[in-house]
Order: C-alpha cells, then structure tokens, then sequence
C-alpha cells in the first residue's frame, strides 16, 4: 500500500493550479441521468471518487467517455438500462446516493444501497428519502437496499429541511427539476456547489429561482437536455493550500481559486495572521510573521466548512496561544487529533470541542491516514514539522486531491510517494 514520505521544515513557494471541485463534479454527473441527450462537464478533476462515480453510471446503463485529448472532460449520456446501484461501488463512495432522485424522477424507479456507517458519523440519508416521498415517491428500506418508485411523474410540493443537508437538497432539487408542478426547498444548503448544479440544471432547460439563497424554487419541466458545463474550482483544495502557504511560513499563488468560495475560511486565515490577496484569475496567501490562535466552529456555507476543520487544527497547532475548534456538522470527526498529537500538537478532545493549545513546532513521525481530510490534515502536518513524516493508508488522499505531491514537490515540499 502507498505511503508519502515528507522532509518537513520547508517554506512553500511558488503557484497551483486549483483543480475542478469533487464535491460538484459527483452530483453534476448524477444529474446526467435526467436526460437522454449528451451532458459534457469541462474542469472534471482526475480523482477516485470521479472514477467510482462513471463506473456507477456506466453501470445504470450511461455511456461516460473523456472528450478531447486534455483528459478533463467528460462526456455522459445514453439510455438507462438497470436502476440497481449495488452495495459494491455505494460503499466506496456515500455520494453514489445522489443517483436516487434522478433515477426515480427520470424512469420512476430505483433501488440504491443504503450507504453504511462511515467513519466520519453515522450519517443517515433520512432527509433524502422524506424530500422525495413528498414530492410522491413511494420509498421503502430492504435488505440493506433503498426501493423508491413513482408512478408517473413526481410532483412539487413544499419541502422544509430541518438542517440545510448537502446531499438532500441535490438529491431533491434534481428529483424536483423534472416534477410535475412547483417544488420549494427552505432552508436549502447553499453551499458553492448546489449553485453549480443549480446553473448546470437551468443549462440543461430547468427553471430554478434562488440560486444561490436558501430558498430554490423549481417549476418542474417534462424534459431536460443536454449541456456544456465547467465544473467550479474546488474549494476546499484552494483552503487545504492557503493552509500549506500559512503553515510553512511561505507564499502560494493558487491558480483558480475563488475568494468569494472560501466563505469564514477567509476571516479565520486573515483572524490567525495569514495575508490573503485576490486577482482576476486567483488569490495569493502568504504569512511572514507569526500565527494566533483563532477559535473556529463548523457550520453550513457560508460558516466554516467542516471539510477545512481538520487542516485549520493543523495550522492552529504551532500558533501562538490556544484556538478552541467546534464540529457541528458531523459526530466523531477528530480522528487526526491523536496522529497530530503524536507529530507534538497539543490538542484535547472535550465532546464537540477541541482544545488546540498552540506549540512552537511539530516534530516528524509515522502517521496512519483515516479519512480524506484527516490524510491531508497530516500531509500539512508533515509539511510544518520538523524531521520525516511518512503518511499510512494515502488511498484516501487519491479520493479527493488530484497529484497532491506533485503539486506540493513543484512549490519546493520534499514530499514522494514511496511503494510497498
Ligand atoms: C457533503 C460533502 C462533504 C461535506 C458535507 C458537509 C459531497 C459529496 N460531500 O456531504 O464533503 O463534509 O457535505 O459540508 O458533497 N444528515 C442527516 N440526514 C440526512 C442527510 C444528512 O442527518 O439525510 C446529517 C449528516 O449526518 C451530517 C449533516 O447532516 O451530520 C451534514 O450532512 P450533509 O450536508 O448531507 O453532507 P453530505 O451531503 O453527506
């Protein structure tokens, strides 16, 4: 299994190039199963997760092929042949269960694994399977499988989610986008990416109001069509770097980054003393002087993402005085805690809480990955300390940061991937 071995110690500087966002490529691909004509995403990143997505569709019956010889775009259309999405690829990938709303708003019927615990909490899909039962669905749970059929078109109906979920809302304002009638989703998620899916669904001839709010209004249609869509930049990769730039005391131009994507990312860096400087095509982050402690809580877009909540430990973990870090997305997300606390952090657990109590420096050592953000969490750990690092079980890293060592080696990190 493939390890990253780190040299620590090194200022980073020099330009990357952002890499088109994970977190909407996966549903914008999903939504290529509301329409017979050819969906083309531009800017598609080179990940696993991408990967798991097409072998899922291919497998609904969808034609997924790169278009161009530049390798990021993807072109997906074809008939669906089998509604199953099999325990094999949801298990790998929780957002698989963005194929349920489409599926059963496009051909009336699907069965889709129930995505099982996952490391990072339980994380039900409750507030999917309620959106789509009422716009009409018939849902139902069996053999570790989701059943949910339609007779007919799905119809609008007014729906309220009691926390503004990712998944749930893409999952219903996809079902939604070909209902009979009007659908309303309050208190939708708002993150960057629902806005991207939203455009790419208008693109595709659905009517959708207040992109971009918590409010999204959908006047179902009776077709979609194809589209040419580029996928946002992403921008957790654009915050993970701007911590690697602050961490190591260094200066990275990172290429397509989108300030106004960073939400309170922007405000903690800027709080902690980190410079951040947009451009028309970017932003520069760098950090000459020292790091405060700068107490952080994970919330909905535009709060702090908890996807940048185990990065932001990192940063907080050789600044001066003591940063209280709040998870309030998800349960049991502070699994980096004790592998940074073995790298010399000085971090304490208290429930939803951590204490990060700021040292002067970080010290190499073996290191075993948990989940995707944690990985990276230690590759900046790594980058800070002083010393070799050496990352266990970086499958994770390939689910979600695209050529993560090259990236870094090109900005002068002594970084390689070591076999074995
Ligand atoms: C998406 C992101 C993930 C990010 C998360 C929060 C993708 C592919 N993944 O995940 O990287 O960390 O948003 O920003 O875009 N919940 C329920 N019932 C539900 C759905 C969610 O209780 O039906 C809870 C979850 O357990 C969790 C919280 O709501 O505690 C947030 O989940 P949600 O916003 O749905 O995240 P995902 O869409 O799974």
């Amino acid at each position: 299994m493939d390890k990253i071995r780190i040299q620590g110690g090194r200022p980073l500087e020099g330009s990357i190039a952002i890499s088109g966002a994970k977190n909407a490529g996966l549903p914008l691909m999903a939504a290529a199963l509301l329409t017979d004509e050819r969906l083309v995403l531009t800017n598609v990143p080179r990940l696993e997760d991408i990967r798991t997505m097409a072998a899922l569709l291919a497998q609904h019956g969808l034609a997924v092929e790169p278009v161009g010889n530049a390798g990021r775009a993807l072109a997906l259309g074809g008939r669906i042949s089998n509604t199953e999405a099999p325990y094999d690829i949801v298990r790998k990938m929780r957002a698989s269960v963005l194929v349920l709303g489409p599926l059963v708003a496009r051909v009336g019927e699907a069965r889709v694994s129930l995505p099982g615990g996952c490391s990072i909490g339980t994380r039900p899909v409750d507030l999917h399977l309620k959106g789509l039962e009422q716009l009409g669905a018939t849902v139902s749970l069996d053999g570790g499988y989701i059943t949910a059929t339609a007779k007919g078109r799905l119809k609008g109906a007014t729906i309220v989610l009691p926390f503004p979920s990712v998944g749930a809302t893409e999952n219903i304002l996809m079902a939604a986008a070909l209902a009979d009638g009007q659908t309303v989703i309050a208190n939708a998620a708002r993150e960057p990416e629902i806005g991207d899916l939203a455009a790419c669904l208008v693109a595709m001839g659905a009517r959708i109001e207040g992109i971009g709010t918590d409010r999204l209004t959908i006047d179902g249609v009776a077709h979609l069509y194809g589209a040419t869509h580029a996928i946002i930049p992403d921008r957790i990769e654009t915050g993970t770097y701007a911590v690697a730039a602050a961490v190591t005391g260094g200066s990275l131009r990172l290429e397509g980054g989108r300030i106004e994507h960073l939400g309170a990312v922007v405000r903690t860096l800027s709080d902690a003393g980190v410079d951040i400087v947009p451009d028309e095509a970017g932003l520069t982050v760098s950090r000459r002087n020292g790091l405060h402690g700068t107490d952080v809580m994970t919330e909905p877009f535009p709060g702090f993402p908890t996807d940048m909540q185990a990065q932001i430990m990192v940063l907080m973990s050789v600044a001066e005085g003591a940063a209280m870090v709040t998870e309030t997305v998800f349960e049991n997300r502070f699994m980096h805690v004790p592998e940074l606390n073995r790298m010399g952090a000085r971090i304490n657990v208290h429930g939803a809480s951590a204490i990060v109590r700021g040292v002067p420096q970080l010290s190499g050592a073996p290191v075993m990955a948990t989940d995707l953000r944690a990985s990276v969490s230690l590759v900046l750990a790594g980058l800070a300390a002083k010393g070799e690092t050496l990352i266990n079980r970086v499958y994770h890293l390939d689910r979600g940061y695209e050529a993560v060592e090259e990236k870094l080696a090109a900005c002068g990190a002594r970084i390689e991937r070591v076999g074995g």
